[in-house]
């Protein structure tokens, strides 16, 4: 059976597009991509993939309330069975996560429980640590704290840049999440 999958970003969107290359393969089909923004440039991705997409935008609300309310309007209409999150880079509320209870999957650059919060490429850098990696889990109230789906280690060499070093955890998150999602999807977790 194929899952119906709604994509949340905010930012470049490769993971949207490389989720988007593997889908038919990992059993899921994007119905919308969501974003937080007009100046989004996964937009582009999605115009160019024939993925139906709709701005909400942030700015355009005085709420959180507001927002996820216009949020979960917009998704109300796809028949989704999971939220991926693909650089959304905004905390959903307890409500909303409630709302889609063990259905909504977080994809972030490292290994948790280390290096939460937004910049968890460039604090792990900057920290020095000799590994780090990708993780995949489910969303809970707290900020990347959910119960974890699957982890690729990224070794850090003397010689890595924060360049160097971001391609290679983008290298490993096309490789992971399109295979998590898969094991959601099979029952496997
Ligand atoms: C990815 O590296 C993802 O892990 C990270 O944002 C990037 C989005 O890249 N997410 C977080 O940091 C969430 N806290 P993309 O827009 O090119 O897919």
């Amino acid at each position: 059976m194929v899952s119906n999958v709604a994509v949340f970003a905010s930012g470049g969107g490769s993971n949207f597009e490389n989720l988007a290359l593997r889908s038919r393969e990992s059993g899921f089909d994007i119905k919308v991509l969501i974003v937080d923004s007009p100046d989004v440039f996964a937009l582009k991705r999605a115009e160019k993939l024939n993925i139906p997409s709709i701005i909400i935008d942030r700015g355009a609300y005085s709420s959180k309330r507001e927002f996820e309310t216009a949020i979960r309007e917009a998704v109300s209409g796809f028949n989704i069975d999971y939220i991926v999150l693909a650089g959304f880079m905004r905390i959903l509320s307890a409500e909303f996560i409630n709302a889609y209870k063990d259905r909504i999957i977080n994809l972030h650059p490292s290994l948790l429980p280390s290096f939460k919060g937004r910049n968890g490429i460039e604090d792990a850098y900057n920290y020095g640590v000799k590994v780090t990696g990708v993780t995949v889990h489910y969303v809970d109230a707290g900020i990347d704290t959910g119960k974890i789906i699957e982890q690729s280690a990224v070794i850090i060499e003397e010689d890595d840049t924060l360049q160097s070093l971001e391609d290679k955890i983008h290298q490993a998150e096309y490789e992971l999440y399109p295979e998590a999602l898969k094991k959601v999807l099979d029952g496997r977790v």
